[in-house]
């Protein structure tokens, strides 16, 4: 067993820059697939995934109820650096494991998209947004199911920045119990 899963999660960072080249669909499929075989809590399979076109009016509207949220003025680059495509996780609402398998999902599709060498960004600031008064529009407009609400998004592209990964210290997060 080679150690490229491991060489994939180091090279993993944040992009937030992308260029127009849109994914292939054999990318897309990939990636959902990626989604789709991360594990859930019980078996329950309770995660659904829209896939979103960058260039979709929706985004636009959501870009704008997030600025009014913030009660900013219109940003240089909206809330997804112009990725091509977004992936929206939601999840039924009282299931006890939804937020643990959206993690793992959007995390397994990042890993996907970074073995793919394509850039891709986590995203969580349209939670309030999208479970917000507009709730039920969002909902819609995105095909997210009934009693399921939005949890994380992932953009994904073509990267034209070069971040590195997050520094961290060890001996801050990490305790090993000795028998
Ligand atoms: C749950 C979650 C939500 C996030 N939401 C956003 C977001 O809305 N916008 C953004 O630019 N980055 C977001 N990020 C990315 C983090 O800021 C990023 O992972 C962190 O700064 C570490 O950097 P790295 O991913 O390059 O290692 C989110 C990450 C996670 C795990």
């Amino acid at each position: 067993m080679s150690e490229q899963v491991l060489e994939v999660i180091k090279k993993r960072s944040s992009a937030r820059a992308y260029s127009a080249e849109p994914l292939t669909d054999d990318e897309l499929k990939k990636i959902i697939t990626a989604g789709l075989e991360a594990p859930t809590g019980m078996n329950r399979r309770e995660l659904h995934f829209s896939v979103v076109k960058g260039d979709n009016e929706i985004l636009e509207e959501l870009e704008n109820d997030l600025r009014v949220s913030r009660g900013q003025e219109k940003q240089p680059k909206n809330f997804y650096y112009g990725a091509p495509v977004l992936i929206i996780i939601s999840a039924e609402d009282d299931f006890k494991w939804s937020k643990v398998d959206s993690g793992i999902a959007v995390m397994s599709m990042s890993l996907a998209a970074e073995s793919l060498g394509l850039g891709n960004l986590i995203i969580g600031c349209v939670y309030d947004v999208l479970n917000g008064d507009r709730k039920s529009y969002y909902n819609k407009a995105f095909d997210i199911p009934e009693d399921y609400s939005f949890q994380i998004a992932l953009a994904i592209g073509h990267k034209t920045d070069n971040k590195t990964q997050h520094d961290y210290v060890w001996e801050d997060q990490v305790s090993v119990i000795d028998a």
